[in-house]
């Protein structure tokens, strides 16, 4: 098994984030023996985001002359390489804060260069069509406020609903989301959060 883990909490050792992600990532590894771990820090190494020249060179326009700059030429050997590794993995545990109600731009950023027409989706006469599909996706959230309890919440969560939208659109049906919310409401809350998704995520192996 080809496992990816992606982090993108800038807040290193505070972070709720990867904590529950590594646990999870360790977990879904140990119970698979000879799985191969890729991780991506992104918040450590956020890739950039997309520009005017990287986008032309991704997406040349009729006519015009593509980009050809050393800089361009090693971000699009960056995106090749991030599509490669998430294209290659059957689990991929992705470490997502709310910031916002939605993602951390580290994280956006990442999304910006892996969601490319012909690689992950491509659009058809029937509509848009994944190309990724066959995957398994954890999300790791975590977030200082509650929203799975009434509509008005559900509403401003735009973390755990975009990421669901985008793996969804690439064709992958098996998104699960390991929760750890009211983070930011006070410590017997967080903690009792944390532990309940260090929990949620030792069952992942049951319902594999
Ligand atoms: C810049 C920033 C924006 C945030 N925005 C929200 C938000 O919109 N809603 C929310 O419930 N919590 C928000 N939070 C709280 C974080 O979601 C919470 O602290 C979470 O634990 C962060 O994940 P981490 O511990 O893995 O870094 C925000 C935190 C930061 C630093």
């Amino acid at each position: 098994m080809k496992l990816l883990h992606l982090d993108s909490s800038p807040l290193g050792a505070a972070s709720a984030s990867r904590r529950i992600g590594a646990a999870v990532a360790k977990t879904l590894a140990d119970a698979t023996p000879g799985t191969t771990v890729a991780y991506r820090d992104l918040a450590a190494t956020p890739p950039a985001h997309l520009g005017g020249e990287l986008l032309q060179a991704l997406r040349p326009a009729p006519g015009a002359p593509a980009p050809d700059s050393a800089a361009v030429r090693a971000e699009l050997a960056l995106t090749e390489e991030l599509l490669a590794e998430f294209l290659a993995a059957d689990v991929v545990v992705v470490g997502a804060p709310m910031y916002n109600f939605s993602v951390p731009s580290q994280l956006k950023a990442w999304i910006d260069r892996v969601a490319q027409a012909g690689r992950t989706f491509r659009y058809t006469a029937a509509g848009p069509e994944g190309l990724a599909g066959g995957k398994r996706v954890i999300v790791v959230s975590s977030r200082g406020g509650q929203y799975a309890g009434s509509a008005y919440e559900a509403a401003l969560d735009h973390q755990e609903a975009y990421l669901r939208a985008v793996f969804g659109f690439f064709g992958i049906t098996d998104v699960q989301v390991v929760r750890a919310e009211g983070l930011a409401m006070g410590p017997t809350v967080r903690d009792a959060a944390i532990a309940e998704a260090l929990a949620q995520g030792e069952r992942l192996v049951e319902t594999a």
